[in-house]
């Protein structure tokens, strides 16, 4: 019998030895129930343009959920929202520890999370071990420490029966949730190959005050610095890898991407990319095409395809082919149904817990993001038990630092953090001469 192309469910999830690996150590216990008291209280930590809607989301997902604290690197951000909230100065905090502060008081429940994302795992672990149910914006990492110490923290969070809830949206918008169902009951057949896209133009820089310092100059415009933002393959395209991870039910096995820096020239845009491709590869070949860029005056496509056997689908409500089918249910925001998701989840002792798989979709948007700089083509599993690559942040940071602008990472002289030089070594696709 021929050999079936394309990957099946099954050689899907087998295939998916990180996440699976990770969920084991996860361990059960998610149907504790939890004391919850009539109100949540939620602390808001980074106030900024995610994070003041993601407040404003939560508190209109359920009843008795509301805004008690604040926490932001600079005063101009909190002192703009603190009477929309009705914060008293006693619940503000400001500086790079105020997560800290906020996190050590007892009449904070749960924390937003929307700082820019090298923030993310050392907040993270640190609202799992003070006891509170953690919402964190994706992406939850930019390097492999990062990601390690997350997956550290879900483990932790589900022993204490604590919510983590992910900033991947898209899981919780119902139209998508019924495709994905779909596509694992077999709908499209075998999936066979998928695209991806996060192209857009230009993204503005806020102009240099004499009076700032390098940190708080590059915080003020963190997208544009790979210590702060992991570059746009890991905190935009993200989403897209989420969703192509969720339909298939896998790390890709071998990854391969480009990219480089046409329109940005000087330190002014920092030291990331401006467009990036890739291509992801799955058991039996199957292939994921992917691509994103932000350059000024560009057309826009955001979104991603998934083709199989018998059909395709967006993911997002549309199955064509076959089982033909468009989503007509209910539509909801799926910002505010993610809360709507957490807060029911806590309320009724089973808090939700995506840390890990969040987590994993990170860890390939890195995958992908150091074959680009590096232009080597790899095994996902190679590079996540050699690397040693480490963009967390310690306690040593000061606002008021000197941090020039690295120049961005030249594909002829990136070192893989922790690789051997073999590395470099040129690879025969099957078939070539
Ligand atoms: N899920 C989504 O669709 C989505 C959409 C947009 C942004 N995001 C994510 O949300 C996060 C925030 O994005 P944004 O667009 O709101 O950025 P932003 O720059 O508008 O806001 C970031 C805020 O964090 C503050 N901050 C920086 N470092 C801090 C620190 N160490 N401690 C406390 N506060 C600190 C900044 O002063 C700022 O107010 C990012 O991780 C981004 O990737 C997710």
């Amino acid at each position: 019998m021929a050999e079936k192309k394309g990957l099946t469910r099954r050689q899907l999830l087998r295939s998916s030895a990180v996440t699976a690996g990770a969920l084991a150590a996860a361990g059960p216990g998610a149907n504790i129930a939890w004391s919850a008291p009539d109100t949540i209280r939620v602390g808001l930590i980074g106030c900024g343009k995610r994070g003041v809607a993601a407040a404003r989301n939560c508190i209109g997902s359920a009843q008795g959920v509301q805004v008690v604290a604040l926490a932001d690197a600079f005063e101009d951000k909190v002192g703009s929202i603190k009477s929309e909230f009705k914060i008293a100065d006693s619940h503000c905090f400001v500086g790079l520890d105020a997560y800290k502060e906020m996190m050590s008081r007892d009449d904070v429940d749960m924390v937003i999370l929307a700082t820019p994302p090298a923030f993310r795992p050392a907040q993270v672990t640190e609202a799992v071990e003070k006891g509170k149910h953690v919402f964190m914006e994706a992406p939850v990492a930019i390097c492999p420490a990062g990601a390690k110490a997350v997956v550290e923290a879900a483990t932790k969070a589900s022993e204490k029966k604590l919510a983590l809830v992910a900033g991947t949206q898209k899981r919780h918008d119902p139209a998508v949730v019924e495709t994905l169902k779909r596509i694992g009951d077999g709908a499209i057949g075998d999936i066979m190959s998928a695209h991806f896209y996060w192209n857009q133009g230009g993204i503005p820089v806020e102009a240099r005050k004499p009076t700032q310092s390098d940190v708080e100059w590059q915080l003020r415009n963190w997208p544009f610095f790979i210590w702060l933002s992991g570059d746009q393959i890991v905190y935009q395209l993200v989403h897209q890898i989420d969703l192509i991870e969720a339909a298939l039910g896998a790390q890709p096995g071998m990854v391969h991407a480009m990219g480089g820096r046409q329109f940005r020239k000087g330190p002014q845009h920092g030291d990331v990319y401006d467009h990036f491709g890739m291509e992801f590869t799955y058991d039996n070949d199957v292939k994921a095409i992917g691509m994103c860029r932000q350059i000024e005056g560009t057309d826009e496509l955001i979104g991603q395809r998934v083709v199989g056997t018998k059909g395709a689908s967006d993911l997002c409500g549309t199955i064509e082919g076959e089982n033909a089918w468009r989503y007509d249910g209910p539509k909801v925001d799926p910002y505010v149904q993610e809360f709507a998701d957490m807060v029911k989840s806590i309320r009724d002792g089973n808090p939700l817990n995506e840390g890990i798989r969040a987590a994993s979709s990170a860890m390939t948007a890195v995958l992908a993001r150091e074959s680009a700089y590096s232009r080597k083509r790899f095994k996902s599993s190679w590079y996540i038990s050699k690397s040693d690559l480490s963009l967390l942040l310690g306690d040593e940071l000061k606002l008021t630092d000197a941090r020039p602008v690295l120049p961005a990472p030249n594909p002829t002289s990136y070192a893989l953090a922790g690789m051997a030089p073999e590395a470099g070594k040129k690879r025969k696709k099957k078939g070539s001469k």
